[in-house]
């Protein structure tokens, strides 16, 4: 990596999510972050904070233009944005299509179209990127560089780019599907009888030690489901219900998932 600087553009929970990530993995690199948030004043060490793109410093070059706004508020920024094509952009903005930014950016502009998960503050993120053809090896190696800072990069074909809005349903949002299922757990605990703290304890232990037994045992989920349901036991009982054709489980995360692919087109 050089020490050219990186701007980030917008700074709410994947902006913060992201940027915590850089900071912990890149503390050593004398690499300055410029990062424009309404929210944010202070500076710390080698990150600069501002609230407009206005007040950014008229020299700034940034190797690297990191785009972490809502879908609904990149059209009022990316015009002040235009000055810094030289750059490589890279958006996290879920929806919005690498052809968005060639009419706005101009058709020579590097572009890397990617989807990464809130995880990222504990370098913990799977990301998907996608890129076109302007961004050269260097500017790609330099952009997996940064997201291999928050986690894993699964980088898709160029002219695979359609599947970026049903990896965002099943990544990106993802998150939120299984901290609501731990919710639920935490919920139904009480509801049958357990006291609140001892419910959110199990709840969030037993998922915490499944994502880790995971990792570490390199079985497949279905190994690691099947080791804990026994003939006629008590996992049975339950995964008969949650594994029902119709009106199962699966049925309902088919669901989500294409409500959440549907939305993540209709952004564009
Ligand atoms: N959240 C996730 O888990 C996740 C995962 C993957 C990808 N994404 C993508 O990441 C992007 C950001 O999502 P988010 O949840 O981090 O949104 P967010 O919390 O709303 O963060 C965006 C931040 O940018 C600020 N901002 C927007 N326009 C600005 C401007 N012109 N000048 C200064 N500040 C500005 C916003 O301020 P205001 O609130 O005042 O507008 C807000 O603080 C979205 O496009 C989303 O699709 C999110």
């Amino acid at each position: 990596m050089t020490n050219a600087p990186i701007l980030l553009v917008g700074c709410g929970n994947m902006g913060k999510a992201m940027l915590a990530g850089w900071t912990f993995a890149l503390q050593s690199l004398s690499r300055e972050i410029h990062v424009v948030d309404r929210h944010l004043k202070e500076n710390h060490q080698n990150i600069k904070c501002y609230v407009s793109v206005d007040d950014l410093p008229e020299d700034l070059i940034p190797e690297i233009v990191v785009l972490a706004v809502k879908p609904q508020g990149i059209d009022a920024v990316i015009p002040s944005l235009e000055k810094y094509k030289d750059a490589c952009f890279l958006s996290i903005i879920a929806g919005k299509k690498l052809s968005y930014y060639a009419a706005h950016l101009g058709r020579e502009c590097a572009v890397v179209r990617s989807m990464p998960n809130t995880p990222a503050a504990v370098g913990k993120s799977i990301t998907t990127a996608v890129k076109n053809e302007n961004v050269s090896d260097d500017q790609k190696a330099l952009v997996d560089d940064l997201l291999c800072a928050i986690g894993k990069v699964c980088w898709i074909n160029d002219d695979a780019e359609d599947m970026m809005d049903a990896l965002s349903a099943v990544s990106g949002s993802a998150v939120a599907y299984y901290f609501f299922m731990l919710q639920a757990m935490t919920e139904i605990g009480v509801e049958i009888g357990l006291p609140e703290d001892v419910s959110k304890l199990l709840a969030e232990e037993t998922f915490v030690g499944s994502a880790a037994l995971l990792n570490a045992s390199g079985k497949s989920p279905q190994e690691l489901r099947e080791a804990v349901t026994s003939k006629k036991g008590v996992t049975l009982a339950a995964l008969e219900v949650l594994m029902k054709d119709s009106g199962g489980l699966k049925e309902l995360l088919k669901e989500a998932v294409h409500a959440a692919t549907k939305r993540s087109k209709e952004l564009s």
